[in-house]
């Protein structure tokens, strides 16, 4: 029963690979629409695979949303990657607290037995704060960690679910609608096609910087975010998907 169990996810995530041209898919049992305990299957997954790829002295950049959060709740210490550093990807994006990549990124190292550091800005910002708080020693030296990662883990949303949810302006949420935004990711919204229809101006990662991590880790499941995995990957940035049965078996459909 078990080993027809495993073979079975291991055909859903060679097309999923197929689907979506990635390197690393991985696939957990369930649909976490339904179910809030297949979110911390995902979040398990998600850290088995870091044990895997992890070395010691390494930066991990982690985004926010509650996928992350299951990241840092089934977080366990990496033993191989000792003197780790975790960092936030972005500013808070408008998220509740406990929902902020600075949250998860401390909560991670903590159970990681790594380091981190903090990113403290406002956001969204306005052109001349962004400039202003770009120029700061203790900003500018966080960010350059930021975007030397090794590593980056983040969450996929369904675009207009994250704009409310993070209450963007109605001008903003006008321009999500009128672009048909499906996805979005480190505060970017990107359409059908994966292009880019509005991002959210902070401080720290930028989609170009993604370019130069080895690895990086989308975390997203349940049936509803099939259509936002799917857009979001268009673009290409990111190489593992770590998911769930629900996404998995809608996003292959047709
Ligand atoms: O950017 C994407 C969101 O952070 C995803 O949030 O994991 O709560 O769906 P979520």
């Amino acid at each position: 029963e078990f080993i027809k169990e495993v073979s079975g996810f291991s055909v859903l995530e060679q097309s999923v690979k197929d689907k979506l041209h990635v390197d690393h898919v991985v696939v957990v049992p369930g649909n976490s629409d339904e179910l809030d305990w297949v979110k911390q299957e995902m979040g398990k997954a998600a850290v088995d695979f870091l044990r895997s790829i992890l070395h010691a002295n390494q930066t991990i950049a982690v985004t926010g949303g509650t996928s992350m959060a299951a990241v840092a709740e089934m977080m366990t210490p990496l033993e191989r990657a000792e003197n780790c550093m975790f960092v936030p990807a972005r500013g808070g994006l408008g998220e509740r607290v406990e929902n902020q990549a600075n949250t998860i990124c401390a909560e991670m190292a903590k159970k990681a037995n790594g380091e981190y550091r903090l990113l403290y800005v406002p956001d969204p910002l306005s052109e001349e704060s962004y400039q202003s708080i770009i120029g700061e020693p203790s900003v500018k030296e966080i960010l350059h960690l930021i975007k030397q990662a090794d590593v980056v883990i983040h969450g996929i949303g369904d675009a207009w679910t994250m704009a409310q949810r993070r209450k963007a302006s109605g001008k903003i949420l006008q321009r999500i609608s009128d672009g048909n935004a499906v996805s979005e990711a480190f505060g970017y919204y990107f359409n059908q096609t994966g292009d880019v229809i509005h991002k959210v101006r902070t401080v720290g990662l930028q989609l170009e910087d993604l370019d130069n991590s080895q690895c990086v880790v989308a975390v997203a499941g349940g049936k509803s975010k099939a259509q936002a995995i799917i857009s979001y990957f268009k673009q290409g940035k990111s190489n593992v998907l770590v998911t769930d049965e629900g996404a998995a078996k809608e996003l292959i459909r047709d």
